[in-house]
């Protein structure tokens, strides 16, 4: 079976994990993955050649990859800010596009890929994909199975709090993480570790 060609557009925390994801389908090849940082690309390369995949192409800049003709489908890990005016592209340019969450920033960019995609009729999906993960698809099914009885109430949440990133950006909880490490104070797991658009 010919295997999708797809491009990663942005090779942060996420854009990176999902690369073995998506070898893992057996379905796909990545040929041809974008950031604007180069030793992320080189990154991305070394991962995908170590799993005896073909190199991808690299590109810095997203719009010559969707110019190029190594891929039919991208993937849009980049950061919230830059995610419309890339989908936007990306269905102008005929790539199939997947979007990664949240996919708009304000109204205006939400109305922006409606119309795009109505203009274009380019396939185009948010990967709001935790529907798929192992967890929620056992739960689904012990629930259509009739193994939890009957379910009376449900309570849905998604446990992220991105306030103090929002308001403060990434510098503050850095600026915040060394000021509590010089008192040696302990700080809570949550401040630590977060990528300035970790969001998913
Ligand atoms: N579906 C999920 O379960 C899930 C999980 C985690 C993150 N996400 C989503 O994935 C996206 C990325 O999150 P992350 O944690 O990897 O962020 P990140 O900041 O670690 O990575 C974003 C990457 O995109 C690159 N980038 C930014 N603008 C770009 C541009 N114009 N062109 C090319 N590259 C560009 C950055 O350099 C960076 O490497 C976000 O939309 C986030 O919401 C989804």
């Amino acid at each position: 079976m010919k295997k999708i060609r797809l491009g990663v557009i942005g090779l942060g925390s996420r854009g990176s994990t999902l690369l073995g994801t998506i070898l893992a389908t057996g379905d796909a090849q990545v040929t041809a993955v974008c950031d604007v940082y180069e030793d992320r690309i080189a990154a991305a390369e070394k991962k995908l050649t170590d799993k005896g995949e073909p190199a991808p192409k690299g590109y810095t800049d997203y719009r010559q990859l969707l110019a190029g003709k190594e891929c039919d489908v991208v993937y849009i890990a980049a950061s919230w800010e830059d995610h419309a005016r890339i989908a936007c592209d990306a269905m102008r340019a005929g790539k199939i596009t997947a979007l990664e969450v949240g996919g708009a920033c304000d109204l205006s960019e939400c109305w922006e890929l409606v119309d795009t995609w109505e203009q274009t009729r380019t396939p185009f999906m948010f990967m709001e994909n935790c529907c798929w993960g192992k967890f929620e698809l056992l739960s689904t099914s012990l629930a259509r199975q009739g193994k939890l009885g009957t379910v009376v109430h449900c309570h849905g949440a998604y446990g992220h709090d991105l306030r103090d990133e929002v308001l403060g950006g990434s510098t503050a909880i850095t600026a915040c993480a060394i000021i509590c490490t010089a008192t040696a104070k302990i700080i809570p797991r949550t401040s630590w570790g977060r990528s300035p658009c970790f969001s998913g």
